[in-house]
């Protein structure tokens, strides 16, 4: 592959870009990859090796770009040559009949051409390709002006950075929504859960949330999807004359286009489509909402024009959401393991969206009191794109007589302590630290596989710990004994000893593992492992300034409060003594000084700037696989990290013989760290 001799850097970087190109729209828009993963890779591992010695020809349109390029101050502005209009909504076969008879009416009588399209259930978005290259990217904003998200956009695979052939016409806009699949939303929302950060409540806000971001590195993360649907701008030759055409010719260039669309005629042929789609849509890998019905010649979208906000042509037919009736039998506050009571709407038992549903939660209690939700009413259960199903609202045709409104606690329904609201929060809070239905939840989680991975410790038997009153708390653990548990209903010896040997090997589960283990407010699993690396030791980052916090990488303003203040509180202060006072260990063991770590004794210079992570980020993770990191390169340096533009000092590590790695042989390298070279 690369045995052929180019007569430039620059004409190979571009011969490689393309066919990088091509196997990129083989693989995630034809699914029909040429080559293997590992071709691919070398494809890549090429081209990042060109760009690291010729920096100038590191263009944004590269893919070596695809990783996220870090982090921005703010989304530039981006006016729209031509508006980003919405749809008009159509809701049932009379607001299309009606719909229809508009068309022809302003078209003279004639029956139109109609194209039905899946509505895509995500952010609308603009791109355009200069030469074939992508150019810019913006997201809708008013319609007027949107925010530049280029960066972002070029994380999304599917997106081809330049234009298959030399049909792609000078000057190309065009539009199409951001997605995210139901597989990669639910992925996302199990690993936001395991590290402990907020969920997205369905696909369409996740891929939102992923686009705007700031930082392009996080979207690259995040498994986004496309399709494109419509040409805003096509300035050459031999532009599509129809929306048919336009959807062709958008495939040919490349993009990917929803493969479910048809060209019909007459009322009939809608709402046959319709109808096959309310139920074929729940089969689908990613998540419509309707069908977008389209006048399909391009002469009679123009004659038909647009009113301010929506144009003519063109009109939205939304799905119902699936809606289910049921009587509230109770309404049940939960008391989460951050203290936090939230309203839960139990009801006889319906079937919605293909699942039996029984419960959903009112969200808080402002929730609850708008919508005046009381135990005997008939309520409207919904499942819409979101999760979590939602009570919509109350039939109050069907309110028991003398159904009285629903108060709030003013006291938690678990432990009696009087209940908070902390200002600047809607929720309702039990800061009682002593709180049963806090330690549960608590212990549940210190002890968990990802946390001190005491196994054998599930939530039945804590309860039953609770209850006896051997357990007050997370270091009651520490002095349980056997004779007390080997004595509880159906416990034994045997469960005893386990238990209990689990609860021993705990004690050297390691700071990251521990701090995760307490519970601190946003301390996910990850941001533990952070806090961690960093500190070394509980104590040093329990005596670190607010300030120092937020400028450990990762860290925003959020998180450094919340650990601040857990390790000011008493209940949190004592808790830890106890901890300590077991023999609980509260530190990392330094790995590189003890010698331990696959890259032990190797020391590397970094240089350059690298994509993916900042130097900070790139120096914790060479130090926790054991290497050190050395400002500057001699014969004995294992080997040279090069970002971008890096410094003499990889033409040092040259003259030096002196191994370099570029980015993507130092991402290899962190994923294998055993086998790197
Ligand atoms: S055409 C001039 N086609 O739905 C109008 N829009 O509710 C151009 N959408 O803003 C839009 N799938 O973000 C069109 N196949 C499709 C679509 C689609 C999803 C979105 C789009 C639009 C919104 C209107």
């Amino acid at each position: 592959m690369s045995s052929r001799s180019w007569p430039s850097p620059a004409e190979e970087a571009e011969h490689l870009r393309r066919e990088i190109a091509r196997h990129n729209r083989l693989y995630y828009v034809e699914d029909h990859p040429e080559i293997t993963d590992f071709e691919y890779d070398q494809l890549m591992r090429r081209l990042r090796q060109l760009e690291a010695q010729h920096p100038e020809l590191v263009s944004a349109d590269s893919p070596t770009q695809r990783l996220g390029t870090g982090r921005v101050e703010k989304l530039p502005p981006v006016i729209h040559s031509r508006p980003l209009l919405s749809l008009d909504n159509a809701y049932d076969e009379g607001d299309l009949r009606a719909w229809l008879q508009r068309v022809r009416d302003l078209l003279g009588g004639r029956e139109p051409q109609i194209v039905a399209e899946l509505k895509i259930d995500g952010l609308s978005i603009t791109l355009i390709y200069e030469e074939g290259h992508l150019k810019e990217a913006a997201t809708r904003g008013d319609g007027t002006t949107g925010e530049g998200v280029l960066p972002n956009v070029q994380t999304i695979r599917s997106i081809p950075l330049v234009l298959r052939d030399s049909l792609a016409p000078p000057l190309l806009e065009v539009r199409g929504e951001v997605f995210m699949s139901k597989k990669a939303f639910n992925d996302l929302n199990a690993t936001r859960e395991r590290e402990g950060e907020p969920l997205f409540a369905n696909p369409r806000n996740a891929a939102a949330g992923s686009v705007r971001q700031l930082d392009s590195t996080i979207t690259a993360r995040r498994k986004l999807s496309a399709f494109l649907y419509a040409v805003a701008r096509w300035e050459g030759e031999n532009a599509p004359a129809t929306q048919t055409e336009q959807l062709g010719a958008l495939t040919h260039l490349g993009f990917p286009v929803c493969a479910h669309h048809s060209r019909l005629d007459g009322i009939d042929s809608i709402l046959a489509f319709l109808e096959t789609w309310r139920e074929k849509r729940k089969d689908l890998p990613f998540e419509t909402d309707g069908v977008v019905l389209k006048v399909d010649s391009m002469a009679d979208q123009e004659r038909l024009g647009s009113t301010a906000k929506f144009p003519r042509w063109a009109i939205a037919y939304k799905f119902p959401p699936e809606e289910a009736l049921s009587r509230v039998t109770a309404i049940a506050i939960q008391v989460g393991r951050t203290g936090v009571l939230t309203p839960v709407a139990e009801f006889e038992p319906v079937n919605l969206a293909g699942t039996t549903v029984r419960r959903a939660t009112l969200h808080n209690y402002e929730d609850l009191a708008r919508k005046d939700v009381r135990v005997g009413d008939t309520v409207a259960v919904e499942k819409g794109g979101d999760v979590i199903p939602k009570v919509t609202r109350v039939i109050l045709e069907r309110r028991p007589a003398g159904a009285a409104p629903f108060e709030m606690p003013s006291v938690c329904p678990e432990c009696g302590e009087a209940v908070v609201r902390e200002p600047g929060e809607v929720a309702l809070r039990c800061v009682n630290p002593s709180c049963p239905a806090q330690v549960q939840e608590a212990i549940g989680h210190f002890v968990s596989r990802r946390a001190m991975d005491i196994e054998s410790l599930g939530d039945e038997r804590i309860v039953q710990l609770l209850e006896a009153r051997l357990l007050g708390g997370i270091a009651g653990l520490y002095e349980l004994r056997k004779e007390d548990l080997a004595a509880l209903p159906r416990w034994g010896e045997k469960s005893a000893e386990k238990v209990l040997s689990e609860i021993e090997k705990s004690k050297e589960a390691g700071l990251a593992r521990l701090l995760f283990g307490l519970g601190i407010r946003h301390v996910g699993e990850k941001m533990a492992k952070i806090l961690a690396e960093r500190f070394h030791d509980l104590d040093a980052l329990a005596s670190t300034s607010e300030e120092d916090l937020v400028a450990v990488p990762g860290v925003g303003p959020e998180i450094a409060r919340s650990v601040q203040s857990y390790f000011r509180t008493p209940g949190s202060i004592a808790l830890i003594d106890q901890l300590r006072r077991a023999g609980v260990r509260m530190s990392e063991k330094a790995r590189s000084s003890s010698g331990g770590g696959p890259w032990s004794g190797r020391s590397f210079v970094l240089t350059g700037t690298l994509a993916a992570m900042s130097r900070d980020e790139a120096t914790l993770k060479i130090e926790a696989l054991g290497g050190k990191v050395s400002s500057s390169v001699s014969k004995k340096t294992y080997a040279v990290i090069a970002g971008s533009e890096p410094g003499g000092k990889l033409e040092k590590a040259r003259d030096l013989g002196v191994r370099v790695w570029d980015e993507g042989d130092f991402a290899n390298a962190l994923e294998d760290p055993e086998a790197a070279r």
